[in-house]
């Protein structure tokens, strides 16, 4: 055997030379093994042999089209190629096509790949995957679900509370639970399971607040005005909170005796990397929260601040006050505008 025989003979894909009718004019030891048949049986053979039935007659067409303008066509091209042994079963293939020119003829040379296991890995991938995110969404979904009984024990609490001021104070925690519970439930609903689309979310949340802090004959119009952002889970909890807890101000303290007035709240993509979010009203203001002591409300943004490296900002006059956060997004897949 010369060396080019020798080396068509040791190739460990099955190799396959065919003519322009079809025909196999050769066939490597290799394209024997996987096919099926005894050493020297496929040259002779036409090609559709080698391919499931079903399929066979829609192949002789490929076949004449391939020929009109071959080209090399490389193996992994995203085809789903199914091959056919001699005793009818059928296995995952990937194939390398490349046409030659002898003499007056054209003929093209095949190299069959068997990729059964290689599909069989790549189902129990997907099926391992689809599996966590199942599973993922499952624990998005309890832990909102025992938030959820942790707020209603505060609220139970709070309505066998004879203390006022206590009272209120289990009310204001229960609502700091919700709008954490209120993150996990935008996760689970969304399609990302590790990112919150935190204009949804801030929409959500102003809804909630604007419910329970509504009084009757006070007429308050949100404007929104939030571009698409996705925010990591160990960011939008901080952020989640801090934007409660300055909503929640100003739904409380901003129009006291006022009848009417507006919040805005704006969320940004300042640069890309960092997000601003801004809530604005046109309320009485407050001189200096800080001033008033320490309270909750202010030492809650501040430390959560301090967690996600945010800056914030304070603004208060009579014409109002805002109140603005800017946040570093740590890397441009964890923050993006959609
Ligand atoms: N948007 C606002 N308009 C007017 N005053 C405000 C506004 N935001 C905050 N303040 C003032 O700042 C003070 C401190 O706010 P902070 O949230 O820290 O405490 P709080 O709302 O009074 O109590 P809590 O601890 O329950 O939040 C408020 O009491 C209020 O006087
Ligand atoms: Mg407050």
């Amino acid at each position: 055997m010369d060396l080019f025989a020798g080396i068509f003979e040791s190739i460990p894909d099955a190799v396959l030379v065919v003519d322009e009718t079809g025909g196999i004019r050769h066939a490597n030891r290799q394209a024997h093994v996987m096919f099926g048949y005894s050493e020297g049986r496929l040259p002779g053979e036409p090609i559709e042999r080698l391919i499931p039935r079903r399929l066979a007659a829609g192949h002789s067409s490929h076949r004449d089209r391939y020929l009109t303008g071959a080209r090399v066509r490389p193996m992994g091209q995203g085809l789903d190629l199914q091959a056919m042994r001699s005793d009818g079963a059928e296995f995952a293939v990937d194939v390398m096509l490349s046409p030659m020119e002898t003499g007056a003829e054209r003929i093209v040379l095949c190299v069959v790949r068997d990729v059964t296991a290689r599909k069989r890995d790549e189902q129990r991938l997907r099926d391992s995957l689809s599996e966590k995110e199942t599973l993922l969404k499952e624990i998005h979904h309890r832990v909102k679900n025992n938030l959820a009984v942790i707020s209603s024990l505060l609220y139970l609490q709070s309505r066998r509370t004879a203390d006022p001021e206590a009272a209120r104070a289990l009310e204001e925690s229960q609502r700091r639970i919700r709008s954490m519970a209120l993150v996990h439930e935008t996760l689970y609903r969304s399609g990302s399971l590790a990112a919150v689309e935190f204009a949804d979310y801030a929409r959500t949340l102003c809804d909630e607040v604007q419910r329970s802090h509504m009084v009757t004959g006070q007429n308050i119009t949100v404007v929104q005005d939030a571009v698409p952002i996705q925010l990591p889970v160990d960011i939008a909890v901080p952020c989640a909170l801090i934007l409660n807890e300055v909503l929640v101000n100003a739904f409380k303290h901003a129009f006291p005796d006022r009848s009417r007035g507006e919040i805005r709240l704006q969320i940004r993509l300042l640069d890309e990397r960092h997000i601003r979010i801004c809530v604005t009203d046109n309320g009485v203001g407050a001189t200096s929260p800080a001033a008033r002591g320490p309270s909750l409300g202010l030492t809650l943004i501040e430390s959560l601040s301090r967690q996600i490296d945010a800056v914030y900002e304070y603004h208060s006059d009579e014409t109002g006050t805002r109140v603005c956060l800017t946040i570093p997004a740590p890397n441009p897949t964890e923050a993006t505008a959609g």
